[in-house]
């Protein structure tokens, strides 16, 4: 019979170990056992950027990077990007099942009834200059919302986590709009709760002088699916860092801004822009392939994707219904030519690059007239449900402590200070 253990022998002492195999993985800590000598600290494991590192146990999320699949509490993102919605998927993230019928109205009655931010708010972010980027508004605005609501601040306390939670995914959409309305120096709209969330979300972007604003279907279906499809992505940079800051989406926000990360559909785009014509595409493959990683293909790679990325399967294929409406976004065509010879290059193919979310969902939302600024923010309001939802298993979770990892320190040894007249500059 196999045993679930992984025997080790430490070769500077000869002394054998027996360490337990749970879930595919041994506890790092049990590595500490491992020691030379009393004074020895025990051995630790070293893995910059997590790399194979797994830090929670989770049942929200479920990625194979290698064949490609992407499944929300086991239901698959095609699947839900088909048939679903938004704030359903919502409600499946945080609840583990999709809704019955009264489950799902009252959740979305929650939602739609805490759509509305405090008067001060708007003032607070008249304080931004015009030009003042989105998504540092929402990072800041998001951050000063804590004050309003300083109950918050009992995480233990279950009911307490779930308001706050309703009220982010509620109020992301609003502080998005009216980070973008500042932007352009135009009025606040405030929420409309006949509409849904992603049509709510765009009257308070589009709306003018209209008393009522609806939205055309077509794109507020669109953008409905770009919302399931950036809800959840297990530990993710901008997940990590809000599970290890512990209760803050602000941190979230800040890390999601990153041109790596949710900042990459907003370099994609420009980067399409730059190279300006299918002529030009072999010119700039060619300064990705020898910059040695200067230049990157943006919207291409992924740390865990080492196959399509099934989200920008689905966004290529609802690029088109959007255009039916928008008319077509020229940079769609550079974007298919350059992914077609990208995909066909021994450099892309050795490294498993392919196109991520982030390849199609900015074309699609400068079809939609948004500017390139606001597509992080865009990013930032469904992924609101991820962060809440992995926040809220870390905080349930009896086996996680304060997040403090170790360093292996390989700086200066100890030394007494020189007096600054005995210093040599060096
Ligand atoms: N263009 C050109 N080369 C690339 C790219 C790219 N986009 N991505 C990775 N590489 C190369 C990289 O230079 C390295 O080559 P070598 O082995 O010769 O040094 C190799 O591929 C492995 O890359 P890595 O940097 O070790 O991979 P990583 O897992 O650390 O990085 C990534 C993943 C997403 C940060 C990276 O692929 C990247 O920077 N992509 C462009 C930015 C982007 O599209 N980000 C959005 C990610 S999906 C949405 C999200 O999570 O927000």
């Amino acid at each position: 019979m196999p045993k679930n253990t992984l025997s080790v022998t430490d070769n500077r002492t000869g002394n054998a170990y027996e360490l337990n195999i749970e879930n595919g993985c041994i506890r790092t800590a049990d590595l500490r056992q491992i020691k030379t000598g009393a004074e020895d600290f025990g051995l630790m494991g070293y893995d910059p950027a997590f790399l194979n590192t797994a830090n929670c146990k989770s049942k929200i999320t479920f990625i194979d990077g290698d064949k490609g699949i992407l499944e929300y509490r086991g239901y698959p993102i095609e699947q839900l990007a088909e048939k679903s919605t938004f704030l359903e998927v919502a409600y499946l993230i945080m609840n583990g099942e999709l809704p019955a019928q009264k489950q799902f109205d009252d959740f979305k009655y929650q939602v739609t009834h805490h759509t509305y931010v405090h008067e001060n708010i708007k003032a607070f972010m008249d304080g931004f200059r015009y030009d003042h980027h989105p998504m540092s508004i929402l990072a800041s605005t998001v951050a000063a919302l804590s004050g309003f609501y300083p109950e918050a601040s009992k995480v233990k306390d279950a009911a307490v986590r779930r308001a706050q939670i309703i009220r982010m995914i509620a109020k992301m959409p609003t502080i998005a709009a009216f980070s973008y309305r500042h932007s352009l120096g135009m009025p606040y709209i405030y929420p409309d709760n006949d509409l849904s969330y992603a049509g709510n979300f765009l009257s308070m972007v589009r709306r003018m002088g209209e008393t009522k604003y609806q939205p055309n279907p077509s794109l507020e279906r669109a953008l409905d699916v770009l919302f399931i499809l950036h809800a959840d992505h297990e530990q993710n940079c901008s997940t990590t860092a809000t599970r290890l800051v512990g209760s803050s989406v602000a941190a979230g926000v800040t890390a999601l801004y990153g041109p790596l990360h949710g900042g990459a559909n907003e370099a994609v785009l420009r980067m399409l822009r730059e190279i300006g014509s299918i002529s030009k595409i072999p010119d700039f493959i060619k300064k990705v392939k020898e910059g040695g990683g200067e230049t990157k293909l943006m919207g291409f790679g992924h740390r865990v994707y080492k196959n399509y990325d099934p989200r920008a399967k689905v966004i290529k294929r609802i690029a088109d219904q959007v255009f039916d409406v928008t008319g077509k976004n020229p940079l769609i065509d550079i974007a298919l030519e350059l992914e077609k010879i990208a995909l066909q290059d021994e450099y892309f193919v050795k490294r498993k690059l392919y196109p991520n979310v982030d390849f199609y969902s900015g074309i699609i939302y400068e079809a939609m007239g948004f500017p390139v600024e606001m597509f992080p923010v865009l990013f930032a309001i469904p992924r609101t449900v991820g962060w809440l939802t992995q926040w809220e298993e870390m905080i349930t979770d009896s086996e996680q402590k304060i997040a403090r990892p170790r360093q292996v320190f390989l700086g200066a040894k100890r030394r007494d200070f020189v007096s600054m007249d005995k210093r040599k500059a060096l």
